[in-house]
């Protein structure tokens, strides 16, 4: 295990049985082809394991989008790449590593149904309740934690530990 981690929470095989999971229920709740989008970079890994248990058509688009500066909310939302699709009248799946404040996901949600989208959902590997400060509706959730820092499976701290295989907890040394 990384030294700057100081305990695992979700395994890489935990990690993969929850996308298949996810990606059956997806793959029952449409029946058309959707537009699967992934908020760079930190829903890479996730994103990539999820769509390969999607049984379904789908198109693949990023965004890039920050609000973070370290590891505090700015609560602000800037769009630092866009899609390449036009959404409007199509079944669109967020997919985001974590949910925090919900002000990125809010957004992003608000901005593709001002687009025209025939649905927009939100599919996130993990969510932290207890920070919430926007009203998100998550249809599809991997696991729930408490309010720790966690690098790891895409996440990062100042864009590090994003290729650990496992999520963990980062040691309070590496950003006090
Ligand atoms: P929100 O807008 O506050 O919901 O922030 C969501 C974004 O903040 C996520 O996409 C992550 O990039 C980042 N973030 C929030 N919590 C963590 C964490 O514990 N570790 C790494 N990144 C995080
Ligand atoms: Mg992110």
């Amino acid at each position: 295990m990384n030294k700057e981690v100081e305990s695992i929470l979700f395994s890489e095989e935990e990690i993969e049985s929850k996308c298949l999971e996810l990606g059956q229920k997806i793959s029952k709740d449409y029946d058309e082809e959707i537009l699967v989008v992934g908020i760079l970079k930190g829903a890479v890994p996730f994103m990539a394991e999820l769509v390969k248990r999607i049984e379904l058509p789908i198109k693949m688009d990023f965004m890039d989008v920050s609000s973070y500066e370290g590891s505090v909310s700015t609560g602000k939302v800037k769009i630092l790449k866009d899609v390449e699709n036009d959404v409007r009248g199509k079944d669109v799946l967020i997919v985001e590593d974590i949910i925090d404040t919900g002000n990125t996901l809010s957004y992003l949600t608000e901005l593709f149904k001002l687009r025209g989208a025939k649905s927009v959902c939100i599919c996130s590997l993990l969510t932290k309740p207890s920070r919430r400060e926007k009203d998100v509706n998550v249809k599809y959730i991997g696991f729930e934690i408490e309010d720790y820092f966690v690098v790891g499976y895409g996440m990062d701290y100042n864009e590090r530990f994003r290729n650990l295989p496992y999520i963990g907890v980062l040691a309070e040394e590496v950003y006090k």
